[in-house]
């Protein structure tokens, strides 16, 4: 059932397995809060799920913030959906009794995302950004001392050069972040290595002690 309570519209699957750390699920444009459902299962079975839907319409598709071109974005609309998205965060865990999330972003979800790391540093634990870029470069730049972040990009990636992808490992290394990438022969759209490469991450992070309620 879809709960439209705490400011968005989401999803929430209770984790049946108390060392998952919880999952914060973000579409792609035009997907919404069922989209990452089977894939936040198959990443980690057993960890609670919280997924919303992004409150932005783009000729009827969700999205997270406003663009005003493709990969141009409105940066105070991002600013401001960052917010609310991390409140949002900061509510649901609350109300489900959860821990910080990881979050699992795809295209326009990884880019809020990786504005939740740069804007709001503490929401995440962590995060496996698929198909990202910089959403933007604030100052003053945060502390993510350590925080594990795993990104999976296409070397053939049309919206997203691999400079891009690039740029935004450095902007968060030098933030402190603990970055990783993986590069797939493919381009925009998901593939089975995201989800092989993400239960891989998701193993380690456990191993190393990122477990959780
Ligand atoms: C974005 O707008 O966030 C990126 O261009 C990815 C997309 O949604 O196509």
């Amino acid at each position: 059932m879809t709960d439209v309570e705490l400011g968005f519209r989401h999803r929430f699957v209770p984790g049946t397995h108390p060392a998952a750390p919880p999952l914060l699920l973000l579409h792609g444009t035009g997907g919404n809060e069922n989209d990452l459902l089977p894939m936040g299962e198959a990443l980690r079975p057993g960890a609670a799920l919280l997924s919303p839907r992004g409150q932005v319409l783009e000729n009827g598709m969700p999205r997270f913030f406003r663009r005003l071109a493709e990969g141009v974005f409105d940066l105070d609309d991002l600013r401001a959906r960052t917010g609310q998205l991390a409140d949002f965060v900061e509510a649901a865990r609350r109300k489900y009794g959860i821990g910080a999330p990881i979050a699992v972003g795809f295209s326009n979800g990884a880019n809020v995302a990786a504005a939740l790391l740069l804007l709001r540093p503490g929401t995440l634990r962590g995060a496996l950004l698929l198909r990202p870029m910089v959403p933007l470069i604030p100052e003053p730049l945060p502390a993510l001392d350590g925080v594990p972040v795993q990104i999976v990009a296409g070397r053939t990636d049309p919206i997203v050069p691999p400079a891009g992808t690039e740029a935004l490992a450095e902007l968060l290394r030098t933030c402190g972040a603990e970055v990783r990438i993986a590069w797939l022969a493919g381009g925009h759209g998901l593939a089975r290595e995201d989800l092989e490469i993400g239960q891989r991450w998701m193993e380690a992070q456990e191993a190393g002690g990122a477990g959780g309620r």
